[in-house]
């Protein structure tokens, strides 16, 4: 039998200079709210703009969403069957399957982690929702940029984004403009 010698520490290096890891998965938060911080009202979204449902399909499709489990609730089934799902509960032996791939737990950092792990091939992955779960996001420092379509216009609601800790993110570039929104991405300068 053919015994290789163990490859010594320059042919490590090397190896790993020509085939280096592909860098982790950013981590996006996606949200559209309101001047008035309303993101969500009575358990659904307090606005119907179609370009902006559009848009997050164009960016999450395919991807791996992590949500909370109001959230999850509120998504109409379908939405599942194109992303992986990341659903955050206390309780995630409660939740009802939806879509083909689906990963639950309750710890936001280890579902982050295990969507970056798994899913780091499209590069990025997102936190989708609601204002819990991004509070918990932000206030961990798990989040890497928000793309924000910021709603031109103010609505009544009873769910709110959290406030972003001051000098986390930079002033924002907004990247396409609607007539009810412009999308925001806000990147993020303290680094992890
Ligand atoms: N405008 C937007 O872009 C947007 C996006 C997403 C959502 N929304 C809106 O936001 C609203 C929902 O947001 P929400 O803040 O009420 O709920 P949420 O963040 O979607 O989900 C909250 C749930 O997450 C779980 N959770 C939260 N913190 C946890 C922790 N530390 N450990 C384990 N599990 C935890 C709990 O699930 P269990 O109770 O199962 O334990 C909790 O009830 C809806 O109105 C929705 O339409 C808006």
């Amino acid at each position: 039998m053919d015994i290789k010698p163990p490859l010594t520490r320059e042919e490590v290096a090397e190896r790993a200079r020509l085939n280096p890891p592909p860098p982790p998965a950013k981590v996006v938060l996606i949200t559209a709210r309101s001047p008035n911080g309303v993101i969500g009202m009575e358990g659904n979204l307090p606005w119907m703009i179609r370009e902006d449902l559009q848009h997050f399909k164009r960016v999450t499709t395919g991807k791996a969403l992590i949500v909370g489990s109001r959230t999850y609730r509120s998504m109409p089934a379908i939405v599942w069957q194109t992303r992986i799902a990341h659903v955050l509960s206390r309780n995630w032996q409660a939740l009802e399957v939806h879509g083909n791939e689906h990963h639950f737990a309750s710890c936001l950092a280890g579902l982050v982690n295990s969507a970056r792990h798994n899913y780091a091939a499209p590069g990025e992955v997102y936190i989708g929702g609601g204002a819990e779960v991004y509070a918990l996001a932000l206030q961990l420092g798990l989040v890497d940029e928000m793309l924000i379509s910021e709603i031109h216009q103010n609505y009544i609601g009873d769910v709110f984004f959290p406030p972003v800790p001051e000098g986390m993110f930079d002033a924002g570039t907004v990247e396409a403009e609607y007539p009810e929104f412009n999308v925001v991405r806000y990147r993020r300068l303290v680094a992890n």
